[in-house]
């Protein structure tokens, strides 16, 4: 059908109104497919609902002209539902560039594409996978658990009863409005991630060999070695006849894959209430050799860790869902380590706020 030719209509009857409004919403379905600016639909909507010269006033005059009185009120309601249905095509019409427009912005595809700067890890995300994978290597999975824990896991699993002045070590955040439940089930920030040691255990039968990195939370104010957040290693391994020789050997060999072969360590007596016999390691200083510097404080020694060999106790609150946990049966041994004081110590960074910090002057030293 030509752009200003009156389509014929062939009578009065429902069907043939019925073929002859469907022929012009099909014309008009074909107009409005190419609207792409708010050019093309003011193009279009003159060119059909142009009072004057409008496609739809043109049709309905000339349709109307020569219809009996009793077809006019039927073939009036057509042409409304048909200039309702132009007005929706328009409403629902994108703003977007015109065709034209288009073609200008078509994509060349012989530019060369928008470099991204590549990043770079995180100091401690790098001392983070460095730890882990020494551990890795050594057949240890790796774990993880939740930063807000119970009382029950961060503390009484692990052998700090309530009350116990070991919890006093730990300065903790806790959730607020926990008053009215028991203490066990009160929700807190974890102060370290040994509570994964019994969630781990109580999941997985002997024997284990688990490191377990992340976040933990303390009470604590800010200074160069102190941060409300920091970062540990936690380490657990549990089978049939494991002796703190095992402990002493597993933690030298990585001490020297982390630090480097030359590295010695000694353990020292110490207290946790989760590990009888308790130890904490010093490694001779891998930046002097042992002969003292501004990094080991002249000592010649750094300590870095706690370990100890797990407390038949705590293997007593596992029992419960894992029977394989029977001391009489297996022992074990643990430890944890912090990882921002270790990335602190490696790259020379004299406060801890920095990792924290988000300062890409700081950041792009490691990058
Ligand atoms: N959880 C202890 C702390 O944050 C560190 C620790 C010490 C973990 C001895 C251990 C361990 O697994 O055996 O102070």
């Amino acid at each position: 059908m030509q752009e200003n030719e009156i389509p014929p209509l062939g009578g009065y009857s429902d069907a043939e109104l019925d073929r002859a409004f469907a022929e012009v919403a099909r014309e008009v379905e074909k107009t409005a497919v190419s609207l792409h600016s708010a050019e093309d639909k003011e193009q279009f909507r003159l060119a059909w609902l142009g009072r004057k010269q409008g496609r739809l006033k043109l049709i309905s005059d000339a349709w109307l002209k020569s219809a009996p009185p009793e077809a006019k009120k039927q073939i009036g309601q057509r042409f409304n539902a048909l200039k309702a249905e132009i007005e929706r095509l328009l409403e629902m019409a994108g703003d977007g560039p015109a065709a034209s427009e288009l073609d200008a912005e078509a994509i060349d595809i012989t530019l060369p594409g928008t470099r991204r700067k590549l990043g770079a890890e995180h100091p401690l995300i790098k001392t983070w996978n460095e730890i882990v994978s020494v551990f890795q290597r050594m057949g240890y999975s790796v774990g993880v658990g939740p930063e807000i824990e119970t009382d029950y896991y961060n503390f009484e699993s692990l052998n700090f009863p309530p009350g116990h002045p070991a919890r006093d070590t730990q300065d903790t955040l806790v959730v607020a409005g926990q008053e009215r439940k028991p203490l066990r089930d009160r929700l807190l920030m974890r102060t370290h991630t040994s509570p994964v040691q019994i969630r781990t255990m109580e999941q997985q039968p002997p024997p284990l060999r688990i490191v377990i990195p992340g976040k933990v939370h303390r009470n604590d104010a800010a200074d160069a070695t102190h941060y409300p957040i920091f970062h540990q290693v936690e380490g657990l391994c549990v089978d049939t006849n494991i002796t703190f020789g095992d402990l002493k050997g597993t933690l030298d060999f990585a001490m020297k894959a982390f630090f480097g072969s030359s590295v010695k360590t000694r353990f020292f007596p110490s207290f946790f209430p989760f590990t009888e016999p308790s130890a904490d390691v010093q490694i001779s200083c891998p930046f002097c050799g042992g002969s003292g510097c501004r990094k080991c404080k002249y000592s010649g020694w750094i300590e870095l860790l706690g370990c100890g060999m797990v407390d038949p106790a705590v293997f007593g609150f596992v029992q419960g869902k894992q029977p394989g946990y029977d001391p009489k049966k297996i022992s074990g041994f643990a430890f944890g380590m912090g990882i921002d004081r270790i990335a602190m110590m490696k790259y020379g960074i004299g406060d801890i706020g920095l990792l924290y910090s988000g300062d890409l002057r700081f950041l792009e030293q490691f990058a």
